[in-house]
Formats: structure tokens, C-alpha cells, sequence
């Protein structure tokens, strides 16, 4: 085995399968965190239980949920020097490079030490403050307002609305956001993952392993995608405008975000899930045209001869559109609760671990020689 070369002949890793997990089942029948259903764990528990689960294996007790809780409120805080550096980079810069930027540099002043599995699970613990941390003081910056300080044993959800209002944030709000926290917080070998898990293989530090992932994520193909399925929508005055489009769109060849998966090609089990609440949520905000933009692009992605479904993006960015959010936020707030499956990842790589090292087909020139400098045309 170790020296026959397999060749693919799709491009993409499709089909491969390159490792195991016991963290994260994705197939097109069922979604599993750790074995327990992706529709349970949205009906049933918060973000904390679900990034607890995700990085001890198990769900917490009321007790352990309390202990995280305790640990996330003990991690949030910004050190000035973090806050320094967020005011010296320039408003237009986009907020996933911001908080590519300042993870790194938080980093340097990392409070967790040693590399054990408890000392893992808490950098994790510290990566989840910290991220939200960074993605709230800079939305108060860019608005004109100083970072403020969180509230202590808050919900994830809840304390980052918080943290971005600097008021107590409402109910329906808090819950849906939570939602989407939880429907993001992990999904096996995606791309940001698998590049979360290739950087780990080299045996680099977690943190180092965290930011790859997050350039990764902020790719219009993968998570960057629920900014423009937003951007999308919001170009429609009305419905017939946005059929149209799509369709024109469809004949060129052209991509429509937030449409399509790798694995699903039956549908996503996460859109499934928050476009419910997306229509619950549009009603109760009383904008039904943009449901309608939102169905007049859909219908015919779904209905061609081959159908395209909706991602969790696309309803996602709907979500997080009539919670007022700013699209700039949207990618790093999945970011936020994508820590939690990124640093499992990273903890189940490094315990059973060998570098990915894959081959190519060299395309280039054929064999040739350097002419001297002063020699060439
Ligand atoms: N719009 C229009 N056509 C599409 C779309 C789309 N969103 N997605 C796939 N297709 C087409 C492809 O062009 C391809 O057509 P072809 O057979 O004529 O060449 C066919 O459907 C099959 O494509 P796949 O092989 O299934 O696509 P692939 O696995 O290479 O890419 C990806 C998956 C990147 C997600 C793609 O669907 C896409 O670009 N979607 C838009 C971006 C997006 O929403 N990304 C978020 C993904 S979910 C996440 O990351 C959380």
C-alpha cells in the first residue's frame, strides 16, 4: 500500500475519503455531532452544550454547563493591546480578516499553556471568548463606539448580542442566533476543516491551525457565501425580477451562492432547519417580500431538471438579515461557532496523527536549463 500511487480522476478530493472522525457524521440521509441528531441538538440544547459536546464528546450536565460558562466568562476580555490593534486597521478591511489578524495577535498573549488534552479543550474555550470578543469590539469601533465588557455567565448567543448592542438583547433574537451558532458549529472534512487539519498534521499550535481555517471560511465557496446570498437577495425590487435572474443566471452557467453542496445533493439538513424559523421570523417582521425574492430564486433551483438546493447559508444570511445584522457579520459569526468543531478537529488530529503529504501530476515545461542573466532575452 505505501508506495501505490492512486490516481483520482475528479478534481476536488471528491469521494475521497481522506481520515476518520468520531466527531461529526455528514451523509445525505443524516447529520451527527458525536452521534446525536442534528434536529435534536437544534430543538433541544444551546450553542454552549453543543461546542461542549463537540470538544469533551459528551453532553454536559447542568453542572459541567455551568463550569463552561464559567470558563468562557473567565476568557472574555480583550487585552488592550488586542483593542490597539483593532483600531489600526482600517474601516474598509473585511471583518473575517480583521479577525484573521487579531486571533493571531491575541495569540501572543495566549493565558492557556502546555499542549495536553485539558490544556487543548481550554485554548478552545479561550479561541470561542476571544473570536466574539474581537468580532464585537471591532463592529462598536467601526461604529463609533468603545468595545464594552461582557456580561459574566451570559449564553454565547446572548452575550454576543450583548457585546455588539451593549444592551440587554431580546428573546427571539438571542434564540435564533443561537440557532444558527449551533447549526454551524460543525460539519467533518469542509474545507476550512480539512486545511484546520492538514496545518495540524505538521504538529503547528492550535491557534496557527484556527486562522488557517479562518481564511479558509471566508471564501465566497464555502462560508463567505451567506454574505452574498444576502447581497443576492437584496439586489431584487420583487419576485419577478429575481425569476428572472435566476434563470438567465442558470443558462449562463453562473453560480448562484448559497446553492449547492459537495455532500448534499438532496439538500441540507441545516437549511432545512433554519428556513423554517427564517419564514417564522420574516412573518413576525413583517417582510414577506423578501421571502418572496427568496422563494422566486429558490423555486427554480430546486425544480430544474437537476436540482441545486439551498445551503444553510442561504437562509442563513436571510436570518441574520432580519436580525438586523450587518452582512459583515455573517461569516464571522459562523466563524465564531465553527471554533468549536475546528479545535476538536485539531485535538482528534495531533492524537492520531501523520502528515498530509498527497502527490500531483507535474503539467509544466519539460526538462530545460538556466541561461546566465545577461544572456537572456
Ligand atoms: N449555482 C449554480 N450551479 C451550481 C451551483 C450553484 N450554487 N452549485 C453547483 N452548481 C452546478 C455546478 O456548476 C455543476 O454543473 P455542471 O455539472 O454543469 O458542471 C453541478 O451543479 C454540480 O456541481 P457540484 O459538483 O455538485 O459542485 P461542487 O461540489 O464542485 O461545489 C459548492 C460545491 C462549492 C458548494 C458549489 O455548489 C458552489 O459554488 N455553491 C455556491 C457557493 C455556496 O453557496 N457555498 C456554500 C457551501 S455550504 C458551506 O460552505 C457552509
Amino acid at each position: 500500500m505505501g508506495s501505490e500511487i492512486i490516481e483520482l480522476d475528479r478534481q476536488g478530493l471528491e469521494n475521497v475519503i481522506v481520515g476518520e472522525t468520531s466527531i461529526c457524521c455528514v451523509d445525505q440521509g443524516q447529520l451527527l455531532y458525536r452521534g446525536y441528531p442534528i434536529a435534536e441538538l437544534a430543538e433541544k440544547c444551546v450553542f454552549g452544550e453543543v461546542a461542549y459536546l463537540l470538544l469533551y464528546g459528551e453532553l454536559p450536565n447542568a453542572a459541567q454547563l455551568k463550569w463552561f460558562r464559567d470558563q468562557l466568562s473567565e476568557f472574555h476580555g480583550l487585552r488592550k493591546e488586542v483593542v490597539d490593534t483593532l483600531r489600526m486597521i482600517p474601516p474598509g478591511v473585511p471583518m473575517m480578516s480583521v479577525l484573521r489578524t487579531c486571533i493571531s495577535m491575541a495569540s501572543h498573549f495566549d493565558p492557556v499553556s502546555g499542549q495536553t488534552v485539558e490544556a487543548l479543550r481550554r485554548r478552545a474555550t479561550w479561541l470561542l471568548a476571544v473570536a466574539s470578543d474581537i468580532v464585537a469590539a471591532r463592529y462598536r469601533l467601526l461604529n463609533g463606539k468603545d468595545p464594552i465588557m461582557p456580561k459574566p455567565g451570559a449564553a454565547h448567543a446572548h452575550q454576543m448580542l450583548y457585546m455588539f448592542h451593549g444592551t440587554e438583547p431580546d428573546d427571539l433574537s438571542t434564540r435564533i442566533l443561537d440557532l444558527t451558532l449551533v447549526l454551524y458549529g460543525e460539519h467533518d472534512f469542509n474545507a476550512s476543516t480539512f486545511t484546520n487539519r492538514v496545518v495540524a498534521s505538521t504538529a503547528s499550535d492550535m491557534t496557527s491551525c484556527t486562522v488557517s481555517a479562518i481564511g479558509a471560511l471566508k471564501g465566497p465557496l464555502h462560508g463567505g457565501a451567506n454574505e452574498e446570498a444576502i447581497a443576492l437577495i437584496l439586489r431584487f425590487r420583487n419576485a419577478q425580477e429575481a425569476d428572472a435572474w435566476v434563470r438567465d443566471a442558470l443558462a449562463k452557467k453562473e453560480k448562484v451562492m448559497g446553492f449547492g453542496h459537495r455532500v448534499y445533493k438532496h439538500g441540507d439538513h441545516r437549511a432545512v432547519i433554519l428556513e423554517r424559523e427564517m419564514r417564522k421570523l420574516a412573518e413576525l417582521k413583517g417582510r414577506q417580500d423578501l421571502v418572496a425574492i427568496y422563494d422566486a430564486i429558490k423555486n427554480p433551483m430546486v425544480t430544474k431538471e437537476h436540482p441545486i438546493y439551498p445551503n444553510v447559508d442561504y437562509p442563513c444570511g436571510m436570518v441574520y438579515y432580519l436580525l438586523g445584522l450587518p452582512p459583515d457579520l455573517y461569516t464571522p459569526l459562523f466563524a465564531c461557532s465553527r471554533i468549536a468543531g475546528w479545535c476538536a478537529h485539531y485535538i482528534e488530529q495531533i492524537q492520531h496523527n501523520r502528515i498530509y503529504r498527497p502527490l500531483s501530476r507535474y503539467t509544466g515545461p519539460t526538462l530545460r536549463h538556466v541561461t546566465p542573466i545577461d544572456q537572456r532575452a
